[in-house]
């Protein structure tokens, strides 16, 4: 779908959207004579503006036909890029499948700034990603329709700030989704590697691409026990932006890219199984992100790992008890091969330490079922070793929609995950399993390294839509990671 800036409305066949503010109907204004009839059915429709809600009438268009009005609120005390962001999200989630091909929506006299302008561009087209390869008997009527959103009345700096700011992210978010979206007979390490090539080309992204080969040469110990029992070779994939100052440290990311968790041979149950496709969800934030970083040629310097892997059940997969050795020499008693993600973060982690020198590390994963006990789906888990770091975060959390809640981290966690015959054991105790997991990782973080877990588990996949989103992958983790560059790490 494309989003356009005009100074006036086009002519011809399209569906006008106009916002309302709460009590603030100054949009409606420029319905001239059918201004009446309009305010009488959103009467009846008992239409209040509240934020996100809609209404839909339809006024005479010239030449005799009629021409479908969208009424979007906005609500009264919203902060404006919220206000902004569902009133996008609203406007394609009604017109997606309407029949409409082209919507244009008039901000006139509504004070819009050009961000907040551009970020009604950046929902809606965030709102119509859907992923429709897999549907061959789609009717008609369930198709797309909506082509083009023209957003008429922004400051003359929106359409800039859309194409060289927002844009971006949207194609990172879309990368994102469609990793996540892939079931796993699809997506695996060696073609989630592929996919990332091929929406990179072009971008200036360096890609470094290591196999099981390569890992086994490195001792990458934890990780490859992990891959062990599947078929499909695992892969680390490094991603590097080098857009900031030359010589100056980068800020790493990594994400846990785990295409298939069955459990291994500590299986899981058979019911919602099927999630486990998106267990590379961590991994699938973190190349979206970097995708949108290198388009909007942020001026930082970042490298992303994604430790690639499929966690399968075999006669060769690790077994519990099992005892590994990871790339930073420790050793590690697998009590339960369910526990995977982390034992991939703790190699991707020495792995970017010792080749890249980062000053600070953000990993991303699916880790736990508990965070989705603790935070259910509306916060992301923060775990850190440092305050301003998690603060900084927590800032982007808010700043972008992907929203973050600080979780505690302490000795008395640590010792939790001590083992008899090894370093430590890959699982503590059922109680605080999102902590546990955040200290298994802190082990291999060196010290002086900021650094900071966030655990995904309820965030990358939505069973409800969104403002920003559709039912499915959500993207999360991308605008979170773009707005903590630009707050945090472009501007020291
Ligand atoms: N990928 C799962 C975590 C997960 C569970 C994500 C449910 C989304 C929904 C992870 O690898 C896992 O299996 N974790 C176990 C850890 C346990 C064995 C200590 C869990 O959370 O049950
Ligand atoms: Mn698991
Ligand atoms: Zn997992």
């Amino acid at each position: 779908m494309q989003i356009r800036f005009a100074d006036v409305r086009p002519t011809g066949d399209f569906a006008l959207v106009l916002p309302v503010a709460g009590k603030n109907r100054i949009a409606l204004d420029s319905l001239g004579s059918d201004r009446g009839p309009v305010d009488a059915a959103l009467k009846r429709l008992r239409f209040e503006g509240d934020a996100a809600s809609t209404a839909e009438v339809y006024v005479p268009a010239e030449g005799g036909g009629v021409r479908r009005l969208l009424v979007v609120g906005t609500g009264d005390g919203t902060a404006p890029v919220d206000a902004a962001e569902k009133l996008g999200g609203a406007l394609t989630g009604r017109l997606l499948t309407s029949g409409e091909k082209h919507a244009v929506l008039d901000l006139t006299g509504l004070g819009y700034d050009a961000d907040s302008a551009a970020r009604v561009g950046l929902a809606a087209a965030l709102r119509s990603w859907r992923y429709d390869r897999y549907r061959t008997r789609l009717k008609d009527k369930q198709k797309p329709t909506l082509e083009q959103v023209t957003i008429v009345g922004a400051p003359a700096e929106a359409a800039s700030l859309w194409e060289t700011r927002w844009q971006p992210v949207y194609e990172g978010v879309a990368l994102t989704r469609e990793l996540v979206t892939e079931p796993a007979n699809i997506i695996y390490p060696e073609t989630f590697v592929d996919r990332v090539r091929a929406s990179a080309s072009g971008s200036g992204l360096e890609i470094e691409v290591l196999d099981g080969e390569a890992m086994t040469k490195l001792g990458m110990g934890a990780l490859l026990g992990v891959a062990q029992g599947s078929v499909r070779d695992p892969r680390l994939l490094i991603l590097r932006w080098s857009g900031g100052k030359s010589g100056e440290a980068p800020v790493a990311f990594v994400g846990k890219g785990v295409t298939f968790d069955t459990g291994g041979i500590s299986i899981k149950p058979a019911a919602g199984m099927e999630a486990m496709k998106w267990d590379m969800g961590g991994a699938g934030a973190v190349v979206g992100a970097m995708l949108a970083l290198a388009k909007r040629k942020a001026k930082a310097n970042i490298v992303a790992v994604c430790g690639l892997v499929e966690n399968m059940p075999d006669g060769n997969a690790q077994r519990p008890g099992d005892v590994v050795t990871s790339l930073s020499g420790q050793t590690i008693e697998v009590i339960n091969t369910d526990a995977e993600g982390r034992l991939v973060l703790a190699d991707a982690i020495t792995y970017v330490q010792r080749n890249h020198k980062p000053t600070l590390i953000v990993d991303l994963a699916t880790l736990t079922g508990a965070i989705l006990i603790s935070l259910g789906h509306e916060y992301g888990g923060l775990f850190s070793n440092n305050d301003d770091l998690a603060n900084q975060l927590l800032g982007a959390g808010q700043a972008s929609g992907d929203k973050l809640w600080r979780q505690p981290m302490a000795d008395s966690f640590d010792k939790l995950i001590d083992s008899p015959i090894a370093d430590m054991k890959n699982v503590g105790p059922r109680e605080g399993g999102s902590i546990t997991a955040a200290q298994f990782i802190a082990r291999f973080v060196d010290d002086g390294v900021r650094w900071a877990h966030l655990d995904i588990a309820g965030m990358a996949w939505s069973d409800k839509p969104s403002s920003t989103y559709d039912k499915g992958a959500t993207g999360y983790g991308v605008r979170l990671i773009d707005r903590f560059v630009e707050a945090s790490v472009e501007s020291r």
